[in-house]
């Protein structure tokens, strides 16, 4: 008692994500970098955009990155760039974010949501050829919460239905997959098209709203830059329907410095999740985050999956004990009003009942997550 008491007294507060300390951490890496854009004034098309888009295109091994305003919109401006007819129908998982439905129904395009696989979270490849009709054009996978969807299945299905494929890449920037001839690809690079955030609390994240379209198909690439630009190459002449989406020189020049230090940052994640996973394993109301043979997990989000668990009471109980938690996501996607539809996921339905996101980051201290694994275990007890 006096040993936790003690601890309580010198952790610094807990919080889903420390992005104060990363930023404490890197200050004298990113101050420079902001100040210089400051200087040169150059806030919009600056230089450093250039940089941090080549950077990111070494960094994946992928031929072109173009950086937009935030993930959302490099999602609408990569379904944009394929022109695909009204109500077309694109395949996605049910238990997501929900950029990918909106994004769908703002361009008249049909989400057709799939369930999802109940260890990786992540779309059932099971059961993506059911829903395949003559109007579908794309599946729109999401590597959800850090660990990537089965990409070898989805681009086999994918070429025997003449499909496209774009990866939402947003929560698991940094990823690998592995295919079966042995061949290792970073998350975003596989499908035809992939979009990603950074948002300041995604593993990659800046300091307000960013985002980026990572393709190696170079006429997809052109006219993803001209959407994304206004519909424009040249300058004040239109040649097809855009949009105004850019990265900040700001938020360039910081990711750029953040860039060098994805790896680590991965690295940081994983092994705040290797002391969660030891201390619930063969838990009996905890499931811990399962990760395929062949995918990576960055752990943007650490989730547990409950069983037998009032998650209203355990937040409750967290929440009063200094330890938020969060429901990632509290409602699928089919049963959300503004996007309705009369259909049954059993997996995602349930998903949404009983998992749970404990604080997980780059800058927490051991005191935090011992402070955390315990208070955890100790509501089990009592
Ligand atoms: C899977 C997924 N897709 C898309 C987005 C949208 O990104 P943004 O908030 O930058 O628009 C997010 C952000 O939370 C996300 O998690």
């Amino acid at each position: 008692m006096f040993a936790i008491l003690n601890t309580e007294i010198r952790m610094k507060p807990i919080q889903m994500v420390d992005l104060a300390s990363q930023y404490q951490r890197l200050k004298s890496e990113i101050d420079p970098a902001i100040a210089e854009v400051l200087t040169k004034a150059n806030f919009i098309n600056g230089t450093q955009v250039k940089t941090f888009a080549n950077a990111l295109a070494s960094y994946l091994n992928v031929k072109h990155v173009i950086p937009c305003a935030n993930g959302t919109d490099a999602l609408q401006i990569a379904f944009m760039a394929l022109d695909l007819p009204e109500g077309s129908e694109i395949i996605t998982p049910g238990f997501s974010y929900i950029a990918l439905a909106e994004v769908c129904h703002l361009l008249k395009l049909k989400p057709v949501f799939v369930d999802v696989n109940p260890q990786t979270f992540n779309i059932d490849t099971n059961a993506i050829e059911k829903y395949i009709t003559p109007n579908t054009k794309v599946i729109a996978t999401v590597h959800l919460y850090g660990q990537t969807a089965d990409m070898e299945a989805i681009m086999a299905i994918a070429e025997k239905h003449s499909l496209y494929v774009i990866e939402d890449n947003a929560q698991s920037i940094g990823g690998e997959y592995t295919f079966s001839n042995g061949s290792i690809f970073k998350t975003g690079t596989i499908g035809h098209i992939s979009t990603t955030s950074f948002f300041p609390s995604k593993n990659l994240g800046c300091f307000g709203d960013g985002g980026a379209i990572v393709t190696n198909d170079d006429i997809l690439a052109e006219k993803i830059k001209m959407i994304a630009n206004h519909g424009q190459k040249v300058k004040y002449i239109h040649d097809i329907v855009g949009v105004n989406s850019r990265l900040d020189t700001i938020q360039a020049a910081l990711l750029t410095v953040k860039l060098k230090y994805l790896d680590s940052f991965i690295e940081e994640r994983k092994a705040v999740a290797e002391h969660y996973n030891k201390a619930f394993e063969n838990h009996s109301h905890l499931k811990t985050p399962f990760v395929a043979f062949n995918t990576t997990h960055v752990y943007h989000q650490y989730t547990l999956q409950t069983c037998n668990v009032n998650i209203d009471d355990f937040r409750k109980v967290m929440q009063e004990k200094g330890i938020p938690t969060m429901v990632y996501y509290p409602l699928p996607l089919h049963q959300q009003n503004a996007y309705k539809q009369d259909i049954s996921l059993p997996i995602s339905e349930l998903l949404c009942q009983n998992v749970i996101s404990l604080p997980i980051g780059t800058d927490m201290d051991e005191n935090q997550i011992e402070y955390i694994i315990q208070n955890v275990l100790n509501y089990f007890k009592s």
